[in-house]
């Protein structure tokens, strides 16, 4: 740790991009651009029921949760051969390198694609392929992270379990996601002991939309390493203790929030008060294609809306190297990058 003097707003926006940093929740099917849903919907023959690109953006109005998820899973049919899911992450992996992100863990959701008759191999070999080159090509480190969805069976995620097994080597950990009222983690406790058992990191959504309740079982019950989201825990002082204390990371998404209508506006949004209660907050994209912009996007737009200062930026920087799965060898490397850009900026 450095000490930051405050440094004029006015240089901030330039910090932000320019800072080394990790994302740590990004849905690799959520970076899918309208351009690219469209191009791959004509390689593969994929009718759409959006007659332009420009359509398709302007269906991009979103109340909740549950409106965001039916586009986004539409928008995931075009999705057929390895190649596609190569060129998904590709587009994404470059836009992360041209955010100054090291590092990056990429969900993705087998059975979006599994249900559509789409291997499991043909999904993760065409991920995988894509994050082993950008680490030759681009510098940018990327893993990938399985997520179970929550609106679906705990034996349909046994089944997923059982068919991703072969490819463990090429996935990190997994997680829990989709529509998450009357879906709590609870409903996935047996599948996360199994992944558990089996060496997996564990993370899991919670109090995105859902009650501080589904934070402590995310905790006590699946025992996950970070929460995703978790915006909903400064209703719960005591959950606010405890996360402090234990340094849970919580992977905040603030343009997410902003378009899924959980906080009104985005001076609104909590990021402040969970750094300043001493939370191990990140920044993250979630899923950027939909939600108006990429990781410095969410970076920039938030500090401008809330205020946020040097201080805040150095400590986001540093927690998103903290809390990524990674070896002691690289955060230190990475960490040591974060504290040569900011005293290069005092
Ligand atoms: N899948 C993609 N984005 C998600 C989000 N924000 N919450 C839950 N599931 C998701
Ligand atoms: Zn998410």
């Amino acid at each position: 740790m450095i000490a930051i003097p405050p440094i004029a707003a006015d240089r901030l926006p330039a910090l932000l991009r320019a800072m080394p940093k990790a994302e740590l929740h990004m849905h690799i099917e959520g970076s899918l651009e309208p351009e690219l849903i469209f191009a791959l919907a004509q390689r593969n023959g994929v009718a759409l029921p959006y007659a332009s690109v420009d359509a398709l953006r302007q269906a991009y109005a979103f109340t909740n949760l549950q409106s965001f998820l039916d586009i986004y899973y539409a928008g995931a049919s075009v999705l057929l051969k390895e190649q596609d899911f190569y060129d998904m992450a590709w587009a994404y992996l470059l836009r992360a390198q041209a955010d100054h992100v090291l590092h990056t863990e990429m969900f993705f959701d087998p059975q979006t694609h599994t249900a559509r008759g789409v291997s499991m191999a043909t999904v993760v070999n065409g991920l995988h392929r894509a994050c082993m080159d950008a680490r030759t090509q681009l510098g940018v480190s990327a893993s990938l992270i399985l997520c179970f969805l929550r609106h679906l069976s705990e034996e349909e995620a046994f089944e997923t379990l059982e068919q991703a097994l072969p490819h463990r080597d090429q996935f990190i950990g997994v997680g829990l996601d989709s529509s998450e009222v009357g879906h709590p983690p609870e409903k996935f406790a047996r599948v996360f002991a199994r992944c558990r058992e089996l060496g997996f990191h564990l993370v899991a959504h919670a109090g995105e939309e859902g009650p501080p309740a589904y934070v402590w079982t995310a905790l006590d019950l699946l025992k996950v390493e970070r929460i995703d989201h978790g915006v909903q825990s400064t209703r719960d002082p005591a959950l606010m203790r405890r996360l402090a204390q234990d340094r849970i990371p919580l992977t905040v998404c603030p343009l997410s929030n902003l378009k899924l209508c959980v906080f009104p506006s985005l001076s609104e949004h909590n990021l402040g008060a969970l750094l300043d209660a001493g939370l191990a907050a990140t920044v993250n994209s979630d899923d950027p294609a939909y939600f108006g912009g990429y990781l410095n996007e969410n970076f920039t737009q938030t500090f401008a809306a809330t205020g946020l200062g040097a201080q805040h930026a150095y400590q986001l920087a540093r927690n998103s190297f903290e809390a990524a799965f990674v070896d002691a060898g690289a955060r230190r490397a990475w960490l040591d990058q974060v504290d040569a850009c900011f005293a290069a900026a005092a």
